[in-house]
């Protein structure tokens, strides 16, 4: 079954969307308000016709799916346009603005029987998928805690903060690799370049059982660095997206000497000595494949089998609800917020 795709915005990432939709799948029309792009399109795909008014091609009948690339504040009116119009969608994260509006989308979608999926790029990345294995396997032990660094020198946007833009991907890998939703968030951070517009934040996960995590995105930093450590009570990982072994495994740790000592009283002297456990770093091989056309294929192939994909429109809730949450701590002083 042919697919014919149309795609609104087509900047700094719609250009990579658009060239793996044209490698995987049909894309009939390009929606941009810049024409200078046009020239950009036509050499990556001369079949696709390029045009400024999304709402008469959402509206053709010749048109089964609509990709969405424009900045996030726009995402809510495309979609819902699109899903209203029996269009599946693909919307870039993050999935909307508000919880309000990520559920509407939702259940447009269900209504409408289409599918929405949200462009959580990361969740299709084969060493997050290691990396969520090793630590649902229960190979890495209990999780202690995570923490991930996303941060780089520049692109900064006008639109939204350093938090809705970067952190979508670290909230979606965090809740996919340790397989829960957290239940509260703080986050604190600072506008240097814009007023109201943070630039750094430090966000503060919390989960059940005692794990915690922590997030820092900032586009204001000397280095780009894409990094994510979970520590577990017998093994470690670090992923490292910006290296070919993007996956190490640290088997070491730290244990008591006497573990089946009792830990009540002060008398047992050897259930209070800890002690370093050394151990291998192992790198595995990892079989990679771009993650953009793993999603491409994967949004194409939910259409064609009518199921749901892996970054519904649930996961993208998810998201949402923890963003904005941490949006309302940044503005009222880094105190600790439910997420619901
Ligand atoms: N998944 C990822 O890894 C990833 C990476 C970067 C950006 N993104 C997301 O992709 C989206 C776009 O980001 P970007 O960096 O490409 O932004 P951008 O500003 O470079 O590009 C957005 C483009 O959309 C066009 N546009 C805006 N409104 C339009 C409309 N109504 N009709 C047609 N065109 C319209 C603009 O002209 C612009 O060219 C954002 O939601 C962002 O969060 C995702």
């Amino acid at each position: 079954m042919s697919i014919k795709i149309a795609q609104i915005g087509c900047g700094y990432w719609g250009i990579n969307l658009f060239r793996v939709f044209s490698q995987v799948g049909q894309v009939s029309h390009l929606i941009e308000l810049d024409s200078s792009l046009k020239e950009k399109v036509k050499k990556i795909n001369p079949k696709t016709a390029f045009t400024d008014n999304w709402k008469e091609v959402v509206q053709s009948p010749e048109v089964d799916a609509v990709v969405i690339a424009t900045p996030a504040g726009s995402h809510y009116q495309l979609a819902w346009e699109a899903l209203n119009q029996g269009k599946h969608v693909l919307v870039e994260k993050p999935l909307a603005m508000t919880t309000e509006q990520a559920s509407q989308l939702i259940q447009l979608a269900e209504s409408k029987n289409r599918v929405l999926m949200v462009g959580h790029t990361f969740l299709y990345n084969r060493a997050v998928l290691i990396l969520r294995d090793l630590v649902q396997s229960g190979e890495i032990g209990k999780v202690y805690y995570a923490y991930s660094q996303r941060l780089n020198l520049g692109r900064v946007r006008q639109d939204v903060n350093a938090m809705w833009n970067l952190a979508p991907h670290d909230v979606s890998i965090m809740v996919f690799v340790l397989g829960q939703e957290p239940k509260f968030v703080s986050a604190t951070g600072q506008s240097y370049l814009q007023p109201g517009l943070h630039d750094v934040v430090f966000m503060t996960l919390g989960f059940e059982n005692g794990v915690m995590a922590h997030i820092h995105v900032s586009w204001l930093d000397p280095n780009k660095i894409r990094q994510m450590t979970v520590v577990g009570d017998r093994k470690m990982v670090v992923y490292n997206d910006m290296i070919e072994s993007k996956i190490a495994i640290y088997d070491n740790g730290i244990q008591r000497k006497d573990p089946h000592a009792p830990l009540e009283g002060f008398d047992n002297f050897g259930a209070w000595q800890l002690s370093l456990r050394p151990g291998d770093i192992a790198l595995p091989k990892i079989d990679f494949k771009e993650p953009l056309q793993v999603e491409a294929s994967h949004f194409l192939e939910c259409i064609r089998r009518g199921q749901k994909p892996l970054t519904d429109g649930y996961n993208g809730l998810t998201v949402v609800k923890v963003l904005e949450a941490a949006q309302r701590s940044l503005e009222h002083g880094g105190g600790c917020e439910e997420i619901r």
